[in-house]
């Protein structure tokens, strides 16, 4: 009888809201909602159609007006729902007025159902079915806005949110072999007789079709899964004590990437939200051979510049030489190889240059670097170039020369002045 009186107090809760009004910082969601068509008959393809809805969201306190938000008229349905765990009511969901990126939602009915997953199973080993199960079940999804990105799934019984689930860490980047934080936390409404009747998490990996679990813990009865991936765990006291299911990954591997769904099971009735890892590693990079060999104007010389231990598989390789004045010449991107594909996950690849001395500038040598671009920051590497034997004077040399030509044609005069003279006295004694 619990599960009616419950119902019963969440349908007056919707009486008392709608004659309520008053301002509400949460928000008014856009949804899409699922309409199905016949029940029990056909597949969701066939039996479901999508109208527009909107959702009006309000914390426990406050209450949003209807009367005075104006409707648009391709508006089908509007929802009224109260969330105590103020998950909807955060900043990411509620756009400020007047933006054009809005949250995306989803509105679905759903039906309560047993799970037979090993660590989901003892929630509903009573076999009695509640109340509750008979019940008007709908389930939103919301994605909030691009940049303070938060994916909510809130399951409503009438017009309150009885459970959600939320994350704050949509996508979540990594550098390898450091540990990462995937962030997911779930509420039950304090006044549901689901609440204390016992939650599971699973996490669930999910990559290009592959799927498998990371990590099953039945909260019932505190017990983790046996098959579990190695590194991965919970923090049992924050999932206990505040609903924090977040997975924590200790050492963290290239194959590691891929989509997480955190889901949370109370008796028959589940929400899951996912996350995204990525695993982004610069490359190491080199130049060979290093040193470069001396240069013999007109000669071709190749150089090759090696990226290694990076992911994903993003590089953009260019050349380019600075001269002893700094000015930089950009000589392409070289002839980039194929990927290799190390046993860690990481790939490397090289790029091959083919230098034509004659080509530079002022046939002189400078700083030749090979630079990598690479989602996880851009590297590069640099070494020296010497070009020997020709080489157009520079005005210091040509000054120079001016001054030695001077200094051998003075001296020359002085020698022919010198010789001449005593000439001059030998003949004056003759
Ligand atoms: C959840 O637990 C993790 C690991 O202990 C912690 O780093 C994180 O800050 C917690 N999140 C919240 C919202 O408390």
């Amino acid at each position: 009888m619990t599960g009616f009186s419950t119902i019963y107090k969440l349908s007056l809760l919707a009486v008392f809201s709608l004659v309520q009004g008053c301002l509400s910082s949460c928000p008014v969601i856009e949804c899409w909602y699922t309409l199905e068509k016949s029940r029990g008959g056909g597949g969701l393809a066939s039996g479901a159609n999508q109208v527009n809805a909107l959702l009006f969201v309000k914390s426990e306190e406050q209450q949003h007006d209807r009367e005075t938000m104006n409707t648009p008229s391709d508006i089908e349905h509007t929802f009224s729902i109260t969330d105590s765990s103020g998950f909807l009511c955060h900043k990411a969901l509620n756009p400020p007025e007047g933006s054009i990126k809005k949250p995306h939602c989803e509105l679905n009915q759903i039906q309560p159902q047993p799970s037979s997953l090993l660590w989901v199973a003892p929630l509903t080993d009573s076999a009695q079915s509640p109340l509750y199960l008979q019940a008007d079940w709908r389930a939103a999804t919301i994605h909030g806005l691009d940049k303070e990105m938060s994916v909510t799934k809130a399951i409503s019984l009438f017009t309150a949110v009885i459970l959600s689930v939320t994350t704050k860490t949509v996508f979540v980047t990594a550098r390898l072999g450091v540990p990462a934080l995937l962030d997911c936390s779930f509420w039950v409404d304090p006044s549901s007789p689901l609440h204390g009747a016992g939650f599971s998490v699973e996490w669930r990996y999910q990559f290009r079709g592959n799927g498998h679990l990371v990590l099953g813990y039945d909260g019932k009865n505190d017990r983790l899964s046996d098959i579990r991936d190695k590194g991965a765990m919970l923090d049992f006291e924050g999932v206990h004590q505040n609903g924090n299911a977040s997975l924590i990954l200790s050492e963290t591997k290239v194959k590691q990437s891929g989509t997480y769904i955190c889901s949370v099971h109370v008796p028959y009735l589940l929400a899951q939200v996912a996350v995204e890892l990525e695993i982004v590693e610069p490359p190491s990079i080199s130049i060979h051979p290093s040193p470069p060999p001396i240069i013999i104007p007109g000669q071709i010389v190749t150089l090759h510049c090696e990226a290694s231990g990076f992911a994903p598989l993003s590089l953009d390789f260019s050349w380019e030489l600075t001269d002893s004045e700094g000015n930089v010449t950009p000589l392409g991107s070289g002839s980039v190889s194929g990927h290799r594909e190390g046993y860690d996950g990481t790939y490397s690849q090289s790029s091959k240059l083919q230098l034509d001395s004659a080509k530079l500038e002022q046939g002189r040598g400078g700083e030749l670097s090979c630079v990598a671009a690479h989602p996880g920051g851009t590297r590069r590497a640099s070494v020296t170039l010497n070009v020997i034997g020709f080489s157009t004077p520079s005005i210091e040399d040509s000054m120079a020369m001016v001054g030695v030509a001077l200094v051998l044609y003075g001296l020359i005069k002085f020698v022919s002045w010198t010789f001449t003279g005593s000439d001059k006295k030998l003949i004056g004694c003759l």
